[in-house]
C-alpha cells in the first residue's frame, strides 16, 4: 500500500503501515460495521500511507458497551492498585522496547522529524505511563471529623473514597498523536476507568499500534477500546453517548464547544484542552543570545502545530528591530524537509487542509497590512511544506494576532512599558501559555503572576513533564492534564458516613 521504501526506516514500522488496520473493541480487532476504511497520508509527499477502519456510531456504541461491561462486571475493577500500576508500567516498558518503530510511524503519519519523535514524543509518552503507574497506589481519600449540629450526642465515622469517574471517551488531535493518547489513557487507567479512544483521522497509526501493546501488557478486554474514524461521525457519537461518564478532548476551541453541547444529554463530565495564541515576551534585560533562538523554537517547534506555540511575539520597542532581525535569521537558517531526512529541522504540515488554513492566515495577514520579513509561502508542490514566517507591522486587531494559526508563523509586535505589555499579552480569548525572557528574577515572578495563562515559561519554552499540570485559562479549556490534577479529573469523590454511637 505504501510507496515509501527508504532503506534506513524501521522495517517493522513499514510492515505495520502495509497491513490493513481494524478497530480495537472488547479486546478484539474488528472491522468497522460499515466495512469502510479511510486513507491516512504521508504529509511529506501527499501520498496515501495506510488505510484505517472507519468507525462510526455503531462501532462507538459497541466500544462504549464493552467499556461499560469491563467497568461494571469485568476483572479490571477487582485488580489491586498495585496490579493496575504494574500493568501500566508494563505498557511503558513495551513502548520503550518498540521505540524506533513507534517513532518511525509517528514521523511518517504526522510529518514530524524522526529525531524529534525519538527524543521527545516517545520518551514523554513512556514517562507519562510510568508517572501515572506510580499514582495507582496513592489515590487516597480522607477521614473527616464531622460535627452535625442537628444530631447532638451522635458520633460518626466519616471518610471519602476516590473512585474512577467511569467510562471515559477520549478524543485526541494529530499534532502529537501518541503523546496525546498517553496524556489521556495513562491517568484514566491509573484511576481505574475504562476507555474509548478516538484518535485523529489524520494520524491513527500509533494509537492502533498502542492498542496491540495494551493487549500484550495484559489489560482485560474492554478496558481500552480504540475506534478510528472521523470527528463529525465517530467523535460526535462518542461525545453524545449516554453510557459515557466523562469526555476528555484535545483539539480546536470550535469543536470543544460542540463537545460541551453534546455532553449535556447525560451531563457527562468534560475536560478540554483547546487552542491558544500564546504571548512570548522578550524583556529589555533578556539575554538575547538565549532568548532569540528560544523564541524561534517557541514558534517553529513541531512546525508551529503546538497549542502552546509562542505565536504573539512582544519585544521592547528599543530592541525591536535587532531582535526581530535575529528571529528572522533563525527562521532563514531552518532546514525544511521530510521528517525522515536527518538534516531537516522542520517538516510538512499535517494535511492539505492544514496547509490551506495556514496559507489562508498568511494571506489574510498580508492583506490586512502585515509584512513578511521572511517566509510567507508554500515550499514546492509535493507535500504540505510552508516556510517559517516572521510577520511585522501587525496589530492586535488582525486575524493573525487574534486567531490560532497552528503553523510556523509568528507575529512580532513592539511594546513600550510593562503595564501596556501585560494588557497586550492578556488581550486574547485564549490563555494556554506564555513565555518570558528576562534576567531579572523579581520581574520574572511578577510577570508570571500577571499572565492569564495555564503555563508560564521563563527563559525556556515548551518544557513539559508528566508531573507538571498543563491546561488553559479562558477559551483554552477546562481542567488540567498531567500531574496529580489529571488524577482528580478521572476520579469521583464519595463521602461515606457511618453512625457509630
Ligand atoms: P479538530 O478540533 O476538528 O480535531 C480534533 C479531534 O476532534 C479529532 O480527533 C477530530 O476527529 C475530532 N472532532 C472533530 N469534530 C468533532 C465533533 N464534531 N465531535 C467530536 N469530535 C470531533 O481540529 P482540526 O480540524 O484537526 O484542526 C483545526 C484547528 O484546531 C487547528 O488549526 C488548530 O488551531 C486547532 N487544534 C488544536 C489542537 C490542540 O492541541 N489544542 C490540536 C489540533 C488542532
Ligand atoms: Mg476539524
Amino acid at each position: 500500500m505504501t510507496t515509501i521504501a527508504l532503506p534506513h526506516l524501521n522495517e517493522r514500522a513499514l510492515r505495520f503501515i502495509g497491513r490493513s488496520h481494524k478497530l480495537f473493541i472488547n479486546g478484539k480487532w474488528v472491522e468497522a460495521a460499515s466495512r469502510l476504511t479511510f486513507p491516512t497520508y504521508n504529509p511529506a509527499t501527499g501520498e496515501v500511507l495506510s488505510q484505517a477502519a472507519e468507525g462510526d456510531k455503531a462501532d462507538v456504541d459497541a466500544a462504549v458497551k464493552a467499556a461499560r461491561e469491563a467497568l461494571d462486571h469485568g476483572p479490571w475493577p477487582k485488580l489491586t492498585a498495585s496490579e493496575r500500576g504494574r500493568m501500566i508500567w508494563k505498557l511503558a516498558d513495551l513502548l520503550e522496547e518498540n521505540l524506533e518503530e513507534f517513532a518511525t510511524l509517528e514521523s511518517l503519519d504526522n510529518g514530524k522529524q524522526l529525531g524529534v519523535a525519538r527524543a521527545a514524543d516517545l520518551p514523554l509518552a513512556i514517562d507519562m505511563f510510568r508517572y501515572m503507574a506510580g499514582w495507582t497506589t496513592k489515590i487516597e481519600g480522607n477521614t473527616i471529623p464531622i460535627s452535625v449540629p442537628y444530631t447532638p450526642g451522635a458520633r460518626y465515622h466519616a471518610y471519602t473514597l476516590r473512585e474512577p469517574v467511569g467510562v471515559v471517551g477520549q478524543i485526541i488531535p494529530w499534532n502529537f498523536p501518541l503523546l496525546m493518547a498517553a496524556w489521556k489513557i495513562a491517568p484514566a487507567l491509573a484511576a481505574g476507568c475504562t476507555i474509548v479512544l478516538k484518535p485523529a483521522e489524520q494520524t491513527p497509526l500509533t494509537s492502533i499500534r498502542l492498542g496491540e501493546l495494551i493487549q500484550e501488557a495484559g489489560f482485560p478486554p474492554g478496558v481500552v477500546n480504540i475506534v478510528t474514524g472521523f470527528g463529525e461521525t465517530a467523535g460526535a457519537a462518542l461525545a453524545a453517548h449516554p453510557l459515557v461518564d466523562k469526555i476528555a478532548f484535545t483539539g480546536s476551541t470550535e469543536v470543544g464547544k460542540l463537545i460541551v453541547q453534546a455532553a449535556t444529554g447525560n451531563l457527562k463530565k468534560v475536560t478540554l484542552e483547546l487552542g491558544g495564541k500564546s504571548p512570548n515576551i522578550i524583556m529589555k534585560d533578556a539575554d538575547l543570545e538565549v532568548a532569540i533562538p528560544g523564541a524561534a523554537s517557541a514558534i517553529f517547534f513541531n512546525h508551529g502545530q503546538c497549542c502552546c506555540a509562542g505565536s504573539r511575539f512582544y519585544v521592547h520597542k528599543s530592541q525591536f528591530d535587532k531582535v526581530v532581525e535575529g528571529i528572522t535569521n533563525e527562521a532563514k537558517k531552518i532546514c525544511v524537509g521530510p521528517g525522515w531526512e536527518p538534516a531537516s529541522q522542520l517538516g510538512p504540515l499535517v494535511s492539505e487542509e492544514q496547509l490551506n488554513r495556514v496559507k489562508g492566515y498568511i494571506d489574510a495577514g498580508l492583506v490586512e497590512g502585515a509584512c513578511a520579513l521572511t517566509g510567507g509561502k508554500q515550499i514546492g508542490e509535493k507535500g504540505y511544506f510552508v516556510e517559517p514566517t516572521v510577520l511585522v507591522n501587525t496589530n492586535k486587531n488582525m486575524k493573525v494576532v487574534r486567531e490560532e494559526i497552528f503553523g510556523p508563523v509568528v507575529a512580532a509586535m513592539p511594546y513600550s512599558d510593562i503595564d501596556e505589555l501585560v494588557d497586550q499579552a492578556n488581550d486574547s480569548s485564549y490563555g494556554l501559555a506564555a513565555g518570558i525572557w528576562t534576567t531579572n528574577v523579581s520581574k520574572a515572578h511578577e510577570l508570571a503572576a500577571a499572565m492569564r495563562a495555564g503555563t508560564v515559561w521563563v527563559n525556556c519554552y515548551n518544557i513539559f513533564d508528566a508531573a507538571l499540570p498543563f491546561g488553559g485559562y479562558k477559551e483554552s479549556g477546562w481542567g488540567r492534564e498531567m500531574g496529580h490534577n489529571a488524577i482528580d479529573a478521572y476520579t469521583e469523590t464519595k463521602a461515606v458516613c457511618l453512625k457509630v454511637a
